[in-house]
């Protein structure tokens, strides 16, 4: 073979085997980013939430939006839940009646505890409608279905939630009502994005807070949430949700009602 037809082929070689490279070299810069995405993703989800040392001792040392979250209330507290004098220092008649649930609805009590609340909206929703009363201590779920039955009361679902779930119906809540129940959700995202999705299009969120405000209010401070907080964590776009009103007629808790805007 003459020299310079060699030399031809050995540059067209060169050149092929320059081109397989490159487009080695691009696939595998491709696989590199899409395998950073995840990476980046869990990175955002561990973001938001930080975990300091120094905290309440009645939190759990878990932040959100710099809002300490609250230890979750036992089982062991229902008689407090109970206690006769409530219905005058939380006012929970004014408060069930200024939701203006209809007869069929289907209403959700997340967080219902042994029920005091669900049993009243249960009244209100009537035969035609449904209450699911969540909570995640079956505990509570219990001594519920206890005054269920003795009430003869059959609206009512009761659904074992977790820490990350209501485990409700997708798109089927007229409203969803948390009392006393948010500030210690361990995962208020979480939460939060299921509660929205669960409910229909027009579908109300309403969360019930004591004051942080007002200092007269006596409860714990980790047990309170100021409006401007509660609004800041619930106005993330993936909820869907509008704040509508804010109901201050109760005399220690805040009533905030957010709509569910989007599917
Ligand atoms: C302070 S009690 C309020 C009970 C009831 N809403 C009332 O006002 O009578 C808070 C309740 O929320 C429940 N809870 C906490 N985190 C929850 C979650 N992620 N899902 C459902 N229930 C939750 C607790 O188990 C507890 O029963």
């Amino acid at each position: 073979m003459p020299a310079r037809r060699s030399r031809t082929l050995f540059c067209v070689a060169c050149a092929w085997l320059t081109g397989v490279l490159a487009l080695l070299l691009l696939l595998g810069g491709g696989q590199r980013l899409s395998a950073e995405e995840p990476a980046e993703k869990s990175t955002a989800a561990a973001q938001r939430y930080e975990i300091r040392k120094d905290h309440d001792p009645n939190g759990i040392g878990k932040f959100y939006f710099g809002r300490e979250i609250a230890q979750v209330m036992s089982f062991h507290g229902a008689p407090w839940l109970e206690r006769p004098q409530r219905e005058e220092e939380e006012r929970l008649s004014l408060l069930v009646d200024s939701l203006e649930l209809k007869a069929g609805q289907s209403v959700a009590d997340i967080g219902a505890g042994s029920g005091v609340i669900t049993i009243m909206m249960s009244r209100k929703v009537g035969e035609t409608g449904k209450v699911h009363a969540v909570d995640i201590q079956e505990e509570m779920l219990e001594l519920l279905g206890d005054k269920l039955n003795q009430l003869d009361i059959t609206n009512v679902k009761l659904v074992l939630g977790d820490v990350k779930t209501p485990k409700l119906p997708r798109g089927e809540i007229d409203l969803a009502l948390l009392v006393d129940v948010y500030h210690e959700l361990e995962f208020p995202y979480e939460m939060t994005l299921a509660m929205a999705n669960s409910l229909k299009p027009g579908g109300r969120l309403v969360l019930v807070e004591y004051r942080r405000e007002d200092p007269q209010v006596p409860i714990k401070l980790i047990h309170k949430m100021t409006q401007e907080q509660v609004k800041k964590e619930l106005s993330q776009p993936e909820f869907g949700l509008k704040w509508s009103k804010t109901i201050d007629t109760l005399p220690r808790q805040h009533i905030l009602v957010f709509e569910k805007t989007t599917k």
